[in-house]
């Protein structure tokens, strides 16, 4: 008897489509992987990585979590990222949130909801850190988006901070971080101006996106 036969089934139709699309897809990518691309996610099973972007099975390292939090001691985060900087040598990493994450929100409001709480702890340190840009948003909702958007502002600077990353710049690898976030509700994506190239520009960029409420 097979459990979750729905699964499968859908399995089995998948593969044949894609093969009888391009045949010796498979084959061809058993061979290699060659991602141009680091995507740090939320966990949010309406934030699929590949669909949203339109990149196929090999065209994207992916790496998600409850709020796309890049915190310096996870060493699952910090090995994603280590292997795709200094092994698969992606050109992008790219930190996409969505707006309405659940992790993001329970954060701002203090709910407890067992040990995620500790994990939200750095959320929180960053809703603590842009209070006073957020106290001024009386709709909750656009505080709640602004809230989602500094995240993953904040998660970059983290990216940019990390000694995978500035080694790599020392060493003149090209190596691109950029900020998105999602919207669960049209299923678009938005760049929030936070492009980092080099060590050199990171903060007066991170700086300017902060300070970039416009989009609220
Ligand atoms: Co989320």
């Amino acid at each position: 008897m097979q459990v979750l036969p729905h699964l499968f089934a859908n399995n089995v139709r998948w593969a044949k489509e894609v093969e009888a699309q391009e045949p010796g897809f498979f084959k061809t990518l058993s061979e290699q992987q060659n991602p141009e691309y680091l995507w740090i996610g939320c966990s949010d099973s309406r934030v699929p990585a590949n669909e949203i972007v339109g990149l196929k099975p090999g065209e994207l390292f992916v790496h998600r979590n409850v709020a796309n939090a890049v915190v310096h001691t996870d060493f699952n985060c910090l090995s994603v990222i280590q292997y795709a900087v200094d092994v698969l040598k992606v050109k992008h990493i790219i930190v996409t949130g969505h707006y309405g994450c659940g992790g993001v929100i329970a954060a701002m409001n203090n709910v407890k909801l067992g040990l995620i709480d500790n994990w939200l702890r750095h959320i929180k340190d960053i809703a603590h850190k842009h209070q006073e840009q957020l106290r001024v948003i009386s709709d909750i909702e656009k505080r709640q988006d602004r809230m989602c958007e500094l995240n993953v502002i904040e998660q970059v600077m983290n990216v940019s901070q990390i000694s995978i990353v500035q080694d790599a710049w020392a060493r003149g690898q090209e190596l691109h971080l950029h900020s998105w976030i999602y919207r669960v509700s049209d299923g678009m994506l938005t760049d929030l101006q936070n492009n980092i190239t080099n060590p050199d520009d990171a903060v007066e960029i991170y700086h300017d996106a902060i300070n970039n409420i416009q989009k609220v």
